[in-house]
Formats: C-alpha cells, structure tokens, sequence
C-alpha cells in the first residue's frame, strides 16, 4: 500500500524514537503516506497504524484530529485559510470571499477542475502576519487581493 520508499522514510522516522516509544512516529507516517496517496483512506490509516504498531482507532484519532490530514480526496492544490482570531481581526473575511469569488468554490470545496481545494483552518502559528493562509507546504502573510490573485495565478 506504500511505496519502498515511503516504507524507508517510515523507518527513518521510527529510528528517531526509542522502541518502545513507536507511536511518536505516528504524526509523521500519516503524512508521509498522504504524500504518496494524496489523503488518508481508512485502509491506508489502517496500514499506517500497523506499520507502526499501534492499534488503528489510534491512527484514526490522529488524522482525524489534525487539519492537515484530509480523510478524503483533495485538489491538486491545498489552499488553508486561517480564520482564526488574529487573522480574522486583520481581514481573513475579505480573505475567504476574495477566494470564494476567484474560486467559484465554498470552504470545504474543490473546484470542478481539480485544481484547488478550498479549507478553513484555525490558528496556523504566523499571527504576526495576519491576515495568512496556507498553499500546499508555503505559507503567504499579510494577504491582499491583488497578493491573492498572484498567488492563484501561479498555481498548476
Ligand atoms: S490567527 Fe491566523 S495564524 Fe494565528
């Protein structure tokens, strides 16, 4: 269900923690397997779970948990919003409608196209830039439409 090479990187992972102590290595194996599948099916976090060894409703409780885990498909582009309060007090409403019109998509949504999938997410740790969001693994600050649109312009 994974590759040699997501196995390899699992096993690096592990090597980090003491033997005993395997479920550290948890958060890690799930994203490396949702690098390779692109998200999380249950058979894939069941996998994972006993790559691991630990038991699945473990593995379930994290991915479920974590916003950056999606348990189902998502567009060939992740776009994170953070709404939370600094990011909202700074504007994340224009933020999110300024997408919601380019997009043609709600929070939640992929356009019909695949490119882009569409999240609100809380607090993602760069309040001092507010208002923020999350693209794939970059983060952009202090959004503006006219920084926004540059941004969705660059996308593949
Ligand atoms: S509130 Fe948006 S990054 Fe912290």
């Amino acid at each position: 269900m994974l590759s040699d090479t997501s196995l390899r990187e699992i096993q690096h992972e592990l090597s980090k923690y003491p033997a005993d102590r395997r479920q550290s290595a948890l958060m890690a194996a799930l994203r490396i397997a949702q690098d390779e599948h692109g998200w999380l099916s249950e058979p894939l976090i069941e996998y994972v779970a006993g790559v691991i060894r630990v038991p699945p409703v473990r593995a379930y409780e994290v991915a479920s948990f974590y916003s950056m885990y999606e348990l189902k498909p998502v567009g060939r582009n992740k776009i994170c919003v953070c709404t939370n309060i600094s990011c909202m007090l700074r504007g994340s409403d224009e933020v999110v409608e300024h997408l919601n019109k380019r997009l043609g998509i709600g929070l939640g949504e992929t356009t019909a196209d695949g490119k882009v999938t569409l999240k609100e997410v809380e607090c993602l740790a760069a309040c001092a830039g507010a208002p923020m969001m999350q693209v794939n693994r970059d983060y952009f600050e202090n959004l503006t439409p006219q920084s926004i649109d540059e941004i969705l312009d660059s996308l593949s």
